[in-house]
């Protein structure tokens, strides 16, 4: 997978790609990331990238002509390439959202600053994403998480022992609570049943447990979340015995 980042300011996205996982996908091959400033791309001795609001307001407004010229030409080199713009008014950026993306061979991510781009950028991109419902002072950062999200659903980029398929959301709900060494903190005991060595039982305590962390915490995934006849009996279960509390 390639990632093309087009930024005002590689420099805040280069140390948290070095590190970690990301550093070591990179290493292997298995991604590849371009930090590329939209500065290169300006015009004239100043190589100016922003400029003021028509009709007035405040801030400033990154002009079209050096984004689009980056993203041009990386599409002239690879058509399939898919663009995205980085902006609250994008797309809730979602897992399923990654999964999909996750799929692709290239992306490119735009990163917004300041007030925000000039509109005819958008027609040069293929979607818009947002991270959450509050405005960063770019899109640098949310095309870090993007990026983190994604990579981690490539083949191999979690090794061996990574299972990106029991996270949180991955199966539409909240993940189980998870435990290690020592079996007893302060009184705080590892529940019975993990010590059991008993699977299956490990296997529906674990589901039952995600069941109920997503309906306390978030009981609006439950509607999506695709759940069997025995998960609906669990989910009763739970809110008759909270009832009974
Ligand atoms: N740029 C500024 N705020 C953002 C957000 N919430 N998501 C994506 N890009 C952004």
């Amino acid at each position: 997978m390639i990632f093309d980042i087009l930024t005002l300011f590689p420099e805040m996205l280069r140390s948290p790609l070095e590190g970690s996982i990301l550093g070591k996908a990179r290493k292997e091959g298995l991604i590849e990331v371009n930090l590329i400033n939209i500065r290169d791309y300006a015009e004239g001795k100043h190589r100016v990238t922003d400029d003021y609001p028509y009709g007035g307001g405040k801030g400033m407004i990154m002009k079209p002509e050096p984004i689009i010229k980056g993203v041009k030409l990386i599409k002239s080199v690879d058509p399939a390439a898919w663009v995205i713009l980085m902006t609250p008014q994008g797309m809730p950026f979602k897992q399923e959202v990654a999964k999909r993306l996750a799929q692709l061979s290239h992306l490119v991510l735009i990163c917004g600053r300041y007030e925000g781009v000039d509109e005819r950028v958008r027609d040069f991109v293929n979607e818009e994403i947002s991270i959450g419902d509050y405005v960063l002072t770019g899109g640098e950062l949310a095309a870090l998480v993007l990026i983190d999200v994604v990579s981690r659903l490539i083949p191999g980029v979690l090794g061996a022992e990574g299972a990106p398929d029991d996270d949180s959301f991955s199966q539409g709900l909240l993940e189980y609570p998870q435990y290690t060494r020592p079996k007893e903190y302060e009184g705080r005991r590892v529940p019975e049943v993990l010590l059991s060595g008993n699977h299956q039982a490990i296997e529906r305590w674990r589901r039952k447990e995600a069941l109920r962390r997503t309906w306390q915490r978030r009981p609006d995934l439950l509607a999506k979340a695709g759940l069997s006849e025995e998960d609906m009996e669990i989910l009763a279960e739970l809110k008759r015995s909270s009832k009974a509390d």
